[in-house]
Parts: C-alpha cells; sequence; structure tokens
C-alpha cells in the first residue's frame, strides 16, 4: 500500500492513487492510518502529545514563546511542558475535575495556555477555549451554556503593547456562577497530585473538546470533536499537507481561540514531536519587522498565517522585511478567508522567494482539519487556489456551494450524523476548474469574515436591535482591502434622528456591541434608511443590500430579486443613505 508515500502530496500521480484508494476503501484507508499513527490505541491527547515523545527525547524544545515586548522569549522542553500539564491537571483534580466535565480556557499565546488544554485532555475534561479577546459577557454566556466548572485563565496579558486584564474580564464573567477560576501565572508553585501522574482512558468516540463558532443564527454554535476521529484526522493533514519533518519549526500564528490554534499550534505539531513557535504578540508591534525576526532567529521551517496578516504585512513595504533572512522557511500556508492575487505573489516572491508552496488550505471549525489543499509542488501551485481534496474527502459543488458530499472521514465534528450519502453544506461559495482545483470565493450564507474572524450577522443584529432607538437591522458584510470584510449595518429607527441623534447612536452601537460580543465585531459604518428590501413574507433580502454596499451604491443585482421585494422603491432610498452612512 502506497498511503504512507513520502511524496504523497507532492507527486499529482501518487495523490491521485492514494486519493483513489481512501474514496474506494475508506474504512481500510482509515484504520490502516489509525493503527500507524495510534500503535498502542491509546486516544488521550496529553499522552500522545507528550508522554510519547518525553520517552523519545525529553529535553528536545517543545515550545519557543516569543511575547509582546522584543526583550521577551522563553524555551520549554517536552519533558517541562509534561511537568506544567501535570501541575495543572493536579489543580484540576483538586477541584473536583474528572472525565467529562467542562472546563473554559479564557487565555493568551503563552506555553502554560498549552499546558493548559493538555491538562484537560488529560483528566479527560472537556475543555471550552474561548477566544481572550471576546468581552467578558460572550465569555459569560460561553461558560454558562457549556456547563463549566472552572476557568483557567491568568491575571493580565499583553497584545501590541496594550494590557487586557483577563482575570478582571472572567471574574466580571463569572459573576455569581458556581464556577471556580484556576490561575495558570502559578504553575510553578503548584504542587504535583499523584493522580495527574497516569492520564484518563480515552475512547475513540470520547468527546475530546467543545469549540464556539458562529452560523446563521442569534447565539453562537458549540461544536463537539472527539478524541480519536479528531487527533487522527488533524495530525494527517498536518503530516501530509505540510510535508512536516522530525526537526521542523513551525510557527502558526493563528490563536488556541480558534480551531486553527487546536489543530495545527498544539495537537498536530505536538503529535509529532515538533519544536513549535508561539507568539503572543501582533504582527506590527513594535514593529512590522516581527515575523520575519522571529522566522530568522528560530530558523522556522513552515509559516502557516492568515490571509489579512499577509495583506497588512505586504501594504508595509520591504524595508523590514530586507533586515532579515529568511531562508529556512520550506512551507508557507495560509487560513481562514480567502487571499487575492497581489498578496498571493507578494506572499509567495517576497516571503517564500519563489522556492516555497503556499498551502492556501480551505476548512472549518467542524471539519476538525483541512478538506483542500493545493499540491505540495511548486510547478502545480495556482493562485488563490485551495485545489485538492484531502484523502478520503469529496467535495462537490451545488448552486455555487461548495459541499461535501460525504460525511464517513474522522474529522467531521460530532454533531453531525456520519451517515453517508447525506451531504455537509459548507456555506461557502466556491468554483472548480476543469483541473478539478477547488477556488473558495467567500460565504454565501449570513456570515461575515472580518480579518479571519467568523463572525454570524444575526447574532450582530440580535444585539443591535436591543438599542431604544432601532426598529430593525440587517448587518452585512463590505469588501475591504487589508481586513477581507468590514460590517456594514442598516437600521431603521423607531422616530426620525437628527443627525447628531444618528451619530450618537452609531457610538451607541458601536460600544453595545464591543460590550456584548468584543472588539472583533466592531461596526465599520452604519447606514440609517427607512426601510429595509423585505420579501411578502417579511424576509431581509439581505443580497441586496450585500449588492449595494459592494458597488458602494450603484445599482448591480439582479432584476428577478427585485420583483420579490414588497416595495422596491425602498431601494432608491437605501442607495442614496449608503452614501451618508456614518463611520465608526
Ligand atoms: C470559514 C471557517 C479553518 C480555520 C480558520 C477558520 C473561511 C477558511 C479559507 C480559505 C477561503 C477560508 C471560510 C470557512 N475560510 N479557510 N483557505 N480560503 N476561505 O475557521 O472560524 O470555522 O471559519 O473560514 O469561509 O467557512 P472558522
Amino acid at each position: 500500500m502506497l498511503f504512507d508515500h513520502e511524496l504523497a502530496w507532492k507527486d499529482p500521480s501518487i495523490y491521485r492513487e492514494i486519493y483513489a484508494n481512501s474514496i474506494a476503501s475508506p474504512e481500510k484507508f482509515w484504520e490502516y492510518h489509525c493503527s500507524k499513527l495510534f500503535p498502542e490505541q491509546v486516544f488521550n491527547a496529553s499522552f500522545n502529545c507528550l508522554d510519547r515523545n518525553v520517552k523519545k527525547n525529553p529535553n528536545k524544545t517543545a515550545i519557543v514563546w516569543y511575547g509582546d515586548e522584543y526583550c521577551e522569549r522563553r524555551e520549554i522542553t517536552y519533558i517541562k511542558l509534561l511537568e506544567m500539564t501535570q501541575k495543572i491537571a493536579s489543580e484540576l483534580i483538586r477541584r473536583g475535575i474528572r472525565k467529562g466535565d467542562s472546563v473554559t480556557i479564557c487565555m493568551p499565546m503563552i506555553p502554560e495556555s498549552i499546558a493548559a488544554m493538555l491538562a484537560c485532555c488529560r483528566v479527560g475534561a472537556v475543555h471550552n477555549v474561548v477566544f481572550s479577546g471576546f468581552s467578558s459577557a460572550a465569555l459569560s454566556e460561553r461558560i454558562f451554556r457549556s456547563s463549566s466548572k472552572v476557568v483557567i485563565t491568568v491575571t493580565t496579558s499583553s497584545r501590541g503593547g496594550k494590557i487586557i486584564p483577563l482575570l478582571k474580564n472572567v471574574l466580571n464573567a463569572i459573576n455569581d456562577m458556581n464556577v471556580e477560576v484556576l490561575l495558570a501565572d502559578y504553575v510553578d508553585d503548584f504542587s504535583l497530585d499523584e493522580r495527574a501522574i497516569c492520564y484518563a482512558d480515552m475512547k475513540y468516540n470520547d468527546t475530546m473538546f467543545t469549540l464556539y463558532t458562529s452560523g446563521s443564527t442569534k447565539e453562537p454554535k458549540r461544536i463537539f470533536h472527539t478524541c480519536g476521529g479528531y487527533q487522527l484526522y488533524s495530525a494527517m493533514t498536518f503530516k501530509y499537507i505540510f510535508d512536516i519533518k522530525e526537526d521542523d519549526v513551525h510557527f502558526c500564528t493563528s490563536d488556541i481561540g480558534w480551531i486553527t490554534g487546536h489543530s495545527y499550534i498544539t495537537y498536530a505539531p505536538l503529535f509529532f514531536g515538533l519544536k513549535l513557535v508561539i507568539f503572543s504578540g501582533t504582527p506590527m508591534y513594535p514593529n512590522g519587522g516581527r515575523y520575519w525576526e522571529i522566522i530568522d532567529d528560530e530558523k522556522v521551517t513552515i509559516l502557516y498565517s492568515a490571509p489579512t496578516a499577509i495583506r497588512c504585512l505586504a501594504s508595509l513595504g520591504d524595508e523590514q522585511l530586507n533586515r532579515y533572512n529568511l531562508s529556512s522557511l520550506r512551507v508557507l500556508g495560509c487560513v481562514g478567508e480567502p487571499m487575492n492575487e497581489s498578496a498571493w505573489q507578494w506572499y509567495f516572491e517576497n516571503i517564500g522567494k519563489k522556492r516555497c508552496p503556499i498551502m492556501d488550505t480551505w476548512w472549518q471549525t467542524e471539519t476538525g482539519g483541512i478538506i483542500l489543499a493545493p499540491l505540495h509542488n511548486i510547478e502545480y501551485q495556482k493562485p488563490c487556489f485551495a485545489s485538492k481534496p484531502f484523502f478520503g474527502i469529496i467535495p462537490g459543488i451545488e448552486n455555487d456551494e461548495l459541499i461535501i458530499k460525504n460525511k464517513n472521514w474522522p474529522g467531521l465534528s460530532s454533531n453531525f450524523s456520519k451517515n453517508d450519502g447525506e451531504i455537509y453544506h459548507t456555506g461557502d461559495k466556491a468554483m472548480i476548474d476543469n483541473d478539478g482545483d477547488f477556488r473558495i470565493l467567500g460565504r454565501i450564507d449570513d456570515v461575515v469574515n472580518i480579518c479571519g474572524h467568523r463572525l454570524g450577522t444575526s447574532e450582530v443584529e440580535s444585539v443591535v436591535n436591543t438599542l431604544g432607538e432601532i426598529e430593525e437591522s440587517a448587518a452585512i458584510g463590505i469588501p475591504h482591502r487589508i481586513k477581507g470584510q468590514v460590517l456594514c449595518i442598516f437600521v431603521t429607527t423607531t422616530t426620525d434622528l437628527t443627525d447628531e441623534q444618528k451619530k450618537s447612536v452609531t457610538e451607541e452601537i458601536s460600544s453595545r456591541i464591543r460590550q456584548d460580543i468584543g472588539a472583533i465585531a466592531k461596526p465599520d459604518r452604519v447606514v440609517f434608511i427607512h426601510e429595509l428590501p423585505k420579501t411578502r413574507s417579511g424576509k431581509i433580502k439581505r443580497n441586496i443590500l450585500k449588492a449595494i454596499g459592494e458597488s458602494k451604491g450603484v445599482i448591480s443585482y439582479n432584476g428577478k430579486d427585485l420583483d420579490s421585494v414588497i416595495n422596491p422603491a425602498c431601494i432608491k432610498d437605501i442607495e442614496k443613505s449608503i452614501k451618508y452612512a456614518i463611520r465608526v
């Protein structure tokens, strides 16, 4: 069998052969790989990431951490990471946490956060990581809805020169809930409970973690992943798509608050015993050379980043960049939102020096790991194409939407039934070219993507609608050069407002969103209109608002849509009003 062939993701004919095998006999394919990757059939992630690697090479560096300021750097070996994990696990055990209990983690990008995730796995607790940039109201909702008994956090964190009072946010969030706080700042002082030396016996189908993400509903969705399927799929995709080697130095710039930070910062890289680099600052602070300096200093071989960061860094010019040597890089990756051609070319030429393939990887919180990625082969690179399905995945297109025609692959969240023959709808718009390569074109549903952060427009609208002055609202994403998309909110008000009043309502909207969701959902502009375009049955025609928003006032939607609007005259008003949109 060719399943573990080195050239699996490089040589198109080998890729095709393995892919065909994986589709012809999926069970055999996944079972074979499962037995190779988990020879002892142990599905506790803490064992797989730590104990196994400590046995092989205890003093290998697991994590190199870079802080927000220049002078901050720490190195954590595998044995040290195991010790930190066991100590946090001890504290969880002392607080009564057992297999199956839910624990929320709200932490910045520091080694303790990774230890906290692994500590939950160690005792079999289900971690629920909440991005540390969410507001305390959003955090509160996620702690409550996940029935967490403990929240792990740190006193403060700093990002881009700003101090974030995490403990204060957490205390606000738990208010009078019966939840204990565990401060991971003091991990070195924790004493080891011998129960944390062992690890919980986790079965293939036991829940490993949950993560909230945004969909078309008012509330965020809680996504569940299981130990066996998730680890198998994230490890396999990582191994093949990034063509990893034992001595790779992996730098993924995501955050543990997102699925990328679970799969490709924590679980897959540590599964293979790699050295990983994490960075708790921003690419621009104190200057735009941070990534390049880290890559040069650590001799990073794999850089996995996001289009927003790439576009932002590209816009700075090459002065900072030229001060550093990036020749250690071997593979580049990006994820989170559609790339654009100029950013792709800049990444390929100026960062990869035309030597490194760009893995434009398409996937979702729900899929656990990468679904589409280009072949790891310079000659087959197509700018902005996520290209080929991973083994075992059968993608297709239905009414412009990317769909997955099978559900029998291990990464798929256990929220979905794995019955084959049922289709998985992705919510993304895509096209396929004559070579069978896929290109993703953005969302087709009511989800926007701001700087790679997924946000449901109805979540935003339900916050805006709580304001007394607002009658109704509709939020849409409009294109932005660096951020990909920004939020534009159309509102109707209960009474006519003066320009002054509109300004103050706009400020109120913005601060309410910041309070209830967080700064990532801050709108770019608010448009005051008299009537929203609606169908006879009362459904808001967001596609019309989007067409108007995208062409900055010039109508480009087709006539058909217009027919279904009860009062087509309202469109003229909207087109006029968008010119007077109030910038936040
Ligand atoms: C949505 C999923 C997967 C980890 C990060 C985001 C968009 C993701 C790409 C890509 C174009 C992409 C999609 C998808 N997206 N990767 N390579 N090209 N769009 O995870 O928060 O679950 O968001 O991100 O719209 O549906 P997520």
